[in-house]
């Protein structure tokens, strides 16, 4: 896919709870269609097409990225089968949106962007929360001046999960846990703002599968300015997000990772509240930046760059080294 104008052709890796989300803003998008889907078996493919109206239906990851009617892939697994699944999908010539986080560390993401960059194909994270129209206009204010300079932040993601083994986000072997799950928006939320951190304090609670149930972390950025983050598994935070600049706040009320009002308060009080429409779920504002990447030639974006998506994946090794949270492949004796 080159043409300026030319529809983007999606393939969908995995037909899990966020695939469905994503299959159905795709349809909101004017110039992009899911035109396939793979599955690891026949029957889980067709049965989602059917409910998305998908045309081509596969029943192997391997024949999904072969298809070429497919221009760009998107990684709809657990993160553990992102490094294979991307690298999959990058070695049969085709770009590559992928679920956060990228990849379970730091050294698989190495390897997932030196693929992409050797081959020349497009990859991007899908941290979906930086394209939101909020977010887009939260910077723009950080960027003009208007919260002055930006001293901290506060930032928690907590979701309610029933404590079922089976389930991704208590199952170790499925890269379970908040850190990964959640943490990383929050991590990747103060990387947006402040950069790479130069100091990281961790500490976490376990869940009865042994990975973490709750993290909170400290970073501190260049220039003094400090995060402090958490990440819950156990309860329905507020999911709230405080940017505090010396002049003035930005509070997003929560949710802030999905599209949410916030509101800009002054030093002084005086409140500006700002409520921006969004369609559909949200995911269609990460696809339409891969569409504007594609069309303009561009191998990643400059919003979501690929070193920073690694960057920040050090940044979760870090926390995981400090919170001892360790993953059985991690520990298996190597052959
Ligand atoms: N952006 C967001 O808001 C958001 C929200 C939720 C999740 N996510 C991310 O998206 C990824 C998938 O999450 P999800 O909640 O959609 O997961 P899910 O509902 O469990 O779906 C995952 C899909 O991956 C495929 N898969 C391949 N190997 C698997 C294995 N060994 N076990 C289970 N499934 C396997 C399955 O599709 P087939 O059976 O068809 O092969 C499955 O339907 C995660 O990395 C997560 O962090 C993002």
């Amino acid at each position: 896919m080159t043409a300026r104008d030319a529809t983007v052709n999606w393939g969908i890796l995995g037909t899990g709870w966020i695939a469905s989300k994503f299959a159905a803003d795709i349809a909101l998008l004017p110039d992009a269609r899911v035109v396939a889907v793979g599955s690891r078996t026949l029957d889980r493919a067709a049965e989602f097409a059917d409910r998305f109206g998908i045309p081509r239906r596969h029943g192997s990851y391997e024949a999904l990225v072969a298809d070429p009617e497919v221009d760009v892939v998107y990684v709809a697994t657990p993160h553990p089968f992102h490094v294979t699944d991307a690298l999959l999908a990058i070695e049969a010539g085709k770009a590559v949106l992928v679920e956060k986080p990228f990849t379970m560390d730091a050294d698989q993401a190495r390897r997932v962007v030196g693929a992409a960059r050797a081959r020349g194909v497009f990859a991007m994270e899908a941290m979906w929360t930086r394209f939101l129209p909020h977010m887009r206009r939260i910077r723009e204010l950080v960027d003009g001046g208007r919260l002055g300079d930006v001293r901290s932040m506060t930032a928690d993601h907590g979701q309610w999960f029933a404590k079922d083994p089976e389930h991704r986000l208590f199952s170790p072997d499925l890269g379970g846990g908040a850190l990964l799950d959640l943490g990383v928006y929050v991590v990747s939320l103060a990387s947006f703002f402040f950069g790479a951190p130069t100091q990281v304090v961790a500490m976490s609670e376990p869940t009865f599968t042994g990975v973490d149930a709750q993290t909170a972390v400290l970073l501190r950025h260049t220039g003094g300015r400090l995060a402090a983050l958490l990440a819950t598994l156990e309860t329905r935070s507020a999911t709230w997000v405080s940017i505090n600049g010396v002049e003035a706040r930005i509070e997003i009320g929560g949710p802030f990772y999905a599209p949410a009002p916030f509101r800009l308060v002054t030093r002084d009080g005086k409140v500006e509240e700002f409520d921006l429409p969004h369609l559909g779920h949200g995911l269609l504002y990460e696809a339409a930046e891969v569409g504007r990447c594609l069309r303009q030639g561009l191998r990643e974006s400059p919003i979501m760059p690929l070193d920073e998506t690694v960057q920040i994946l050090e940044v979760l090794d870090e926390i995981r080294r400090q919170i001892g949270l360790r993953y059985p492949w991690e520990d298996a004796p190597s052959s």
